[in-house]
């Protein structure tokens, strides 16, 4: 029996994670260790939250003690670490968050892990899931692999910069088991509408202004979250301990024409005439410090752990639409209330 600790499970990746791992490994014990921060949402998880081999947990991995206890509890075999604080923005307006959970949350999960496993890794794996921003920002040419060096830019790459570092040292240093995936831009079902997609879809339903950073030229490499899990699962059940993957879709777009095949889309899907999104793009004071390209080249976990994205972008982003205009009443709880002050403070001066 495999128990697996994953954290942040209630959030956007990490429910996809738990789904896929809850529906394929039926003879793991799957504990979703989750704080429920404005990010975190159970409603994610319905469909999973009664099988047998699934346990939700609320807490803060902040908390030490509160950790130690849980291994002493649960004895788990792994940990798939994804809880995080996620938002570029949010990290601009306050960093503080971002050390607290992402540094001194990430240095916990390791220590406890350590001092129980110590006596004998076999068996034992810390798998830290990261981001492709640690490597900083790319001009109009070449990819991040997995030796380029870091460079973070903004507060919230730097707190997982900082935690990929401390990842790789309990290795060095203990010799903890770990492994590191950095990925590029999600998108997909149960995003927090604070990120470009799902924000933009939900402000096109609501006929609010779509607030483009600067000029709409910075380039993200986009792949759809299943596509992610998928990767995540490959890299738990095959990756070589100590090494790093980059995950990517080889799927590079410019905010503003991705913003476009987005409008189009709902326009199309919810009967709109041609052009009618289009109208509500209004160019806003750019993100401080906006990092221009991401760019990631994936060939290692495809050629080394076989695996590949499933779905083209078109695809991905039409499926993504529908789950939207599907789930109105999810996006109207979790854009009510403590949403609508995030969303007054961070757009309301922008112009
Ligand atoms: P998210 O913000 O949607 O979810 C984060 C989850 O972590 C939430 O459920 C939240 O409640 C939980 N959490 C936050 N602080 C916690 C704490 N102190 N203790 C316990 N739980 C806590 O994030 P996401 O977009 O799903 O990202 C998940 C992970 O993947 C993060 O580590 C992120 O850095 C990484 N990542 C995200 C992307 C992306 O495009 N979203 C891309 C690459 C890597
Ligand atoms: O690259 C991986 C990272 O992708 C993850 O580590 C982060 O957790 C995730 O949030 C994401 O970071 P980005 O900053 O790239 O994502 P975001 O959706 O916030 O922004 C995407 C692009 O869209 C970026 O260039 C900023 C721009 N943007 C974003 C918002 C929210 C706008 O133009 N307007 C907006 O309102």
């Amino acid at each position: 029996m495999n128990k697996i600790l994953i954290t942040g499970g209630a959030g956007f990746i990490g429910s996809h994670v738990i789904r896929l791992f809850v529906e394929k490994y039926k003879n793991y014990q799957i504990y979703n260790l989750d704080n429920l921060t404005y990010a975190g949402n159970l409603e994610n998880l319905r469909d999973v939250e009664h099988k047998s081999n699934y346990t939700f947990i609320k807490g803060d991995i902040v908390d030490d003690l509160f950790l130690t206890e849980l291994f002493e509890k649960h004895q788990f075999d792994s940990v798939i670490h994804l809880a995080a604080e996620s938002h570029v923005d949010r990290s601009i307006l306050n960093p503080i968050e971002f050390i607290q959970t992402n540094v001194i949350g990430t240095v916990n999960l390791l220590n406890v892990a350590k001092n129980f496993w110590k006596n004998d890794y076999s068996d034992k794996l810390f798998y830290h899931v990261s981001t492709d921003e640690v490597y900083g920002s790319l001009d109009n040419s070449g990819f991040f692999l997995e030796d380029t060096p870091y460079d973070p830019q903004s507060p919230y790459s730097a707190s997982k910069a900082s935690s990929d570092h401390f990842v790789r040292a309990y290795q060095n240093t203990y010799g903890l088991p770990i492994v590191i995936s950095n990925c590029s831009n999600n998108y997909g079902p149960n995003q927090f509408p604070e990120k470009l997609i799902p924000l933009f879809i939900n402000n096109i339903l609501n006929k609010r202004p779509l607030p483009v950073y600067g000029k709409g030229e910075n380039v993200r490499d986009w792949l759809y979250v299943v596509d992610h899990a998928k990767a995540i699962d490959v890299i738990f059940s095959k990756g070589k301990i100590g090494e790093t993957y980059n995950i990517g879709g080889f799927n590079e777009w410019k905010n503003i024409d991705l913003i476009k095949v987005l409008c189009k889309t709902v326009d199309k899907k919810v009967g709109n005439p041609v052009g009618t999104s289009e109208q509500l793009l209004t160019y806003v004071e750019d993100r401080a410090g906006h990092d221009l390209r991401y760019a990631i080249d994936a060939s290692k976990i495809m050629n080394e752990l076989g695996w590949e994205p499933s779905l083209q972008f078109e695809e991905g982003i039409a499926k993504t639409v529908d789950w939207y205009l599907k789930n109105t009443e999810w996006l109207e709880n979790v854009t009510s209330g403590a949403y609508l002050e995030y969303y007054n403070e961070q757009y309301q001066n922008r112009g």
